[in-house]
């Protein structure tokens, strides 16, 4: 192992990390290098182009907070998170499909009870949101809990405010009903730009791209009889949803607002103003068997 050069360091390499005990590891190490050898075999770059490119891998490790995630933002800008959450969610028909996780959801949300406002003064047009949460049989289930964040009116998560976690707004958990049901009252968020300010935000102006998501309401839905749910309803008539910057969007998860009178709503609940309404009914589906390769 010896006087290795460009034609014949990468089977050294693999020689190497094809000793792993773990077949997993030693798969998932042997492609790591093997792509990662074509790709700086394919641009050739020079030493001060590698710099630049650890520069950039350093500076998106040390943008990452409590509340800032750099590399989730790097991965959802490539196209990677929407190709992990493909791979992982071959769902059978009628289930609700999935999108990105995204950077803003905390784990600790404020519950809140059916029909409170959970926008905590966040600027906007106030929203009314109706839903349900079923087996794909149509047996609602009962207890699910309904995690729920969103933007503001002008395009701001909570967390992006200086009070960070302590200011929480838009954003809630509720437990569905013994039909399945839930509803809570908040704002209508706005499309925004992804987080710009650090590397991500450089490598997107670098490639030509806008830095845009269109207008949605973020939900995780969870059971202990079924897979977790995690999407967004994409509100119909935004102007990015053909060109989301990290790729997020699907038909099946696009709702038009509707107009919601004072009085007893759409499904039977109560608002005492004219209100838009936002309604979707999830579907979950069954547990899959453990795959191959996955961690149990
Ligand atoms: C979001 O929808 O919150 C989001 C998703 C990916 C990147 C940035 C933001
Ligand atoms: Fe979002």
């Amino acid at each position: 192992m010896r006087n290795l050069n460009a034609t014949n360091i990468t089977e050294a390499v693999l020689e190497k990390v094809r000793q792993s005990k773990s077949p997993r590891t030693r798969q998932v190490s042997e492609a790591l290098v093997r792509h990662l050898h074509a790709f700086v075999k394919e641009i050739e770059p020079t030493q001060a182009e590698w710099s630049a490119a650890i520069e950039f891998l350093t500076r998106t490790g040390q943008m990452c907070t409590e509340t800032r995630q750099e590399f989730i933002l790097l991965s959802d800008a490539l196209g990677v998170s929407m190709l992990v959450d493909a791979i992982n969610h071959r769902l059978p028909g009628g289930v609700t499909e999935t999108t990105v996780l995204g950077p803003f959801y905390v784990r600790a949300a404020p519950e809140h009870a059916f029909g409170a406002d959970i926008s905590a003064g966040m600027r906007g047009e106030p929203l009314l949101v109706e839903g349900s949460v079923s087996r794909v049989d149509g047996t609602p289930l009962a207890g699910a809990i309904v995690d729920t964040w969103h933007a503001d009116g002008d395009g701001f998560y909570d967390v992006q405010a200086a009070t960070g976690l302590e200011g929480l707004a838009g954003r809630s958990r509720f437990r569905t009903d013994e039909q399945g049901r839930f509803w809570f009252r908040s704002i209508v968020p706005a499309c925004y730009p992804i987080p710009n300010d650090g590397p991500v935000g450089d490598m997107l102006k670098l490639q030509g791209r806008h830095l845009y998501r269109p207008a949605h309401v973020h939900f995780m839905v969870s059971h202990p009889g079924c897979e977790t749910l995690v999407t967004h309803i994409f509100l119909a008539g935004d102007k990015y949803l053909d060109s989301d910057v990290v790729f997020g969007v699907k038909d099946s998860l696009i709702r038009a607002l509707e107009e919601q009178r004072a009085g007893k709503t759409a499904r039977d609940n109560f608002v005492d103003h004219p209100v838009k309404a936002l309604r979707y009914d999830f579907v979950l589906a069954e547990p899959r068997p453990a795959q191959s390769g996955e961690v149990s």
